[in-house]
């Protein structure tokens, strides 16, 4: 049996607009807006194998509307007990701006009252809490105003940032300060899909140059207040695969600019790098990113043994390294044992290989509401049934989860 080294973080993510309930901010409004479109366009999926079980939920517009959630606002001493049962010893989660600043500069200290208990409720179950200071949702003031384009956006990002890091001291070490900015100025800055739904390669580059800067501000306004906490982005990384020859160079190229891109330019500010996995692209004279029969319910091919390659590749940065997502949408829990149990061999050999590995933090610990695709999506670890607010843990998953915290890997 081989064992992970001492300190390991074992841990699952969350984010607040898919988890809490109760959010109002440009998600929530855009939702309620897009839900019988989204509903209606669902039909894209019935070519999924997985669309027989998915399809009423996909299909009813009331499943495009976050609401309440997973009620974890309310819930999150349940789920840290199921949490410490799995036996996690880090919880990634993220704080809901609209909430704490509500108005501009106006800050709610019941909310902020809510994250410190929620930090204590960690501390005291001796799990390490990871704080996402942002997971894509805005205040609706600051949507009104330009959202990200706003030009004081960078400059209001780190005062929010920092009135956090005032707020956690010494209790938050860990700060991932932007969630995938790679993917939401994607999906929100170029191709549409996303509020505010601004399409063009032109506004890409300037919301990646925004998040950039807005990074950079907000780690130095962390630090300002803790000099001891570690701050990081979550980047989404992609295993690029070449089918050889000339595809060589434009599987380097893709892999610089979506991988690397965010941070090599926020280097110096970054005291880890967190990675989340989901993709493996093929790269063959075109994009192929499905050439496999194993693919979760979204359709995405399932490669857990591709963050290896990406691990390693971080390795250059000298920086410690994070997993800080990986896992696939499987209602049934068809595929997520093996998945967890691959995906943690693929890391346990980076670790080998002389990664500087500290944690793996599976997304998700709930099921969770997944964006556009509203709640069709079980990502959990633990499913939660959206009638009752019930949580009932994946058996098979969580029991390989356990079963490798507690005893290792046979390798
Ligand atoms: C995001 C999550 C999302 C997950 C699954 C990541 O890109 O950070 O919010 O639920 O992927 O799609």
């Amino acid at each position: 049996m081989k064992k992970f080294p001492e300190g390991f973080y074992f841990g699952a993510a969350t984010s607040s607009h898919q988890v809490e309930g109760g959010c109002v901010n440009d998600w929530s409004v855009w939702e309620k807006q897009n839900a019988e479109r989204l509903a209606s366009e669902s039909v894209k999926y019935s070519s999924l194998p997985s669309w027989n079980s998915i399809k009423d939920k996909a299909m009813d517009p009331r499943n495009y509307i976050s609401g309440v959630a997973a009620d974890h606002f309310n819930r999150y001493e349940e789920d840290f007990d199921i949490a410490k049962k799995i036996g996690l010893n880090a919880y990634r989660f993220s704080i809901e701006w609209s909430r704490i600043e509500p108005e501009p500069g106006r800050w709610n200290e019941n909310a902020i009252d809510h994250y410190k208990a929620m930090v204590l409720a960690l501390r005291k179950r001796k799990i390490e809490p990871f704080v996402t200071i942002w997971h894509w949702t805005l205040p609706l003031w600051l949507s009104d105003t330009g959202g990200i384009m706003n030009k004081d956006f960078p400059v209001l990002f780190a005062r929010y940032s920092q009135k956090l890091a005032q707020a956690f001291g010494s209790d938050v070490r860990y700060y991932i300060i932007i969630n995938e900015p790679e993917i939401y100025a994607l999906n929100s800055y170029m191709l549409g899909i996303w509020p505010p739904q601004k399409k063009g390669i032109v506004s890409y580059i300037r919301a990646m140059k925004i998040l950039v800067r807005s990074h950079r501000l907000a780690s130095a306004a962390i630090k300002q207040e803790n000099s001891t906490a570690m701050t990081g982005p979550a980047c989404n990384m992609s295993f690029f695969e070449s089918g050889g020859g000339v595809n060589r160079i434009f599987t380097y190229f893709a892999e610089r600019f979506w991988n690397r891109h965010f941070i090599s330019r926020t280097l110096k500010y970054n005291d880890f790098i967190g990675i989340n996995y989901y993709f493996h692209n093929r790269i063959n004279y075109g994009l192929n990113r499905n050439a496999n029969e194993k693919v979760s319910d979204m359709g995405w091919e399932l490669y857990p043994q591709g963050i290896e390659n990406i691990v390693m590749g971080m390795t250059g940065y000298g920086l410690p390294l994070f997993v800080t997502e990986s896992g696939l949408a499987d209602t049934d829990d068809r595929y997520r044992p093996w998945y967890i149990e691959e995906t943690l061999r693929s890391l346990y050999r980076t670790i080998e290989r002389g990664a500087d590995l500290h944690g793996y933090l599976h997304w998700a610990l709930l099921d969770n509401f997944e964006w556009d695709k509203g709640f069709w999506p079980g990502f959990g670890l633990v499913a939660v049934d959206r009638k009752t607010m019930k949580r009932t843990p994946r058996r098979a998953s969580v029991d390989t989860y356990r079963r490798i915290i507690t005893k290792g890997l046979d390798i």
